[in-house]
């Protein structure tokens, strides 16, 4: 693994990974165990990825934890994905510092259970001045509820004469946006098999690189972060232009 690693250019990296961690669930079902057992495993993939994340020396890594739509799912199930929050937050506020990580968080935060927007309030509060990787949790996320929100806000500000339709541009967007203060999504990494983005981040993958694995959340550890990395490296991001273009800004 530290030779998949040493592979890896540290001047190619992307600065922001997004994953949709997928298949917790199957991966359950295939050992025979209930849901929850994938999601309690998915926990160690989340920690390793993070720590695998901050050593190859990755600004910024975005997971959705809960989307808007993980709400219907059986009471039993959500009651175990908010309780695994919380109890990931107490344990892992000790590693957050040591590798000095700052934790932020997108999506209907107020949804939540109180436990766990207290427990969240108190780590992003304790690791707000750090500053080499900036973890962001999606929760109860939704992409489309995300730009609904930005265009009430926007409009809101043009009626009361705060703002110009004519000074409407893509940074203004970006500015109202939960993700404001992170760059666009450079990376995004999807596991076991899905082909799809599944209301995650629409605007702010515009020109991502998509990585889809067969791999289960669950069996995604540092070893696939590092793989996926060394194939997104491969790759030539165009931005719409052509080859021969890219090829003279590099020189
Ligand atoms: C998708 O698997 C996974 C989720 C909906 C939740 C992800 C949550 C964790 C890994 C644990 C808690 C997170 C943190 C940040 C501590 P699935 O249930 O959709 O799997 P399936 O498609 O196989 O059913």
């Amino acid at each position: 693994m530290e030779n998949l690693k040493n592979k890896i250019a540290e001047n190619k990296l992307p600065d922001h990974i997004a994953i949709i961690m997928d298949g917790n669930g199957r991966w359950a079902k295939l050992k025979g165990k209930p849901r929850v057992f994938g999601h309690k495993n998915g926990v160690t993939s989340v920690r390793e990825i993070i720590e695998g994340c901050a050593e190859i020396g990755i600004k910024y890594l975005t997971l959705y934890a809960f989307s808007t739509e993980n709400w219907n799912r059986p009471k039993l199930e959500v009651k175990t994905l908010m309780a695994l929050l919380v109890s990931s937050l107490k344990k892992e506020l000790k590693n957050l510092q040591k590798n000095n990580i700052k934790l932020t968080t997108i999506g209907n935060i107020e949804h939540l259970p109180e436990k766990a927007q207290i427990e969240l309030a108190e780590v992003i509060e304790k690791t707000k001045n750090n500053s080499s990787l900036t973890l962001t949790l999606a929760l109860s996320y939704g992409s489309r509820e995300e730009i609904v929100n930005v265009i009430k806000n926007i409009s809101e500000k043009v009626v009361n004469n705060q703002l110009n339709i004519e000074e409407i541009n893509e940074k203004i967007i970006n500015n109202h946006l939960y993700t404001f203060s992170l760059p666009d999504v450079d990376f995004m990494i999807r596991t076991s098999g899905e082909k799809r983005i599944s209301n995650f981040l629409l605007w702010q993958m515009a020109y991502a690189e998509l990585y889809f694995t067969d791999t289960l959340w669950p069996d995604f550890r540092k070893e696939n972060l590092f793989k996926a990395v060394l194939e997104y490296q491969n790759r030539e991001r165009r931005f719409g232009k052509t080859s021969e273009q890219i090829e003279t800004i590099n020189e």
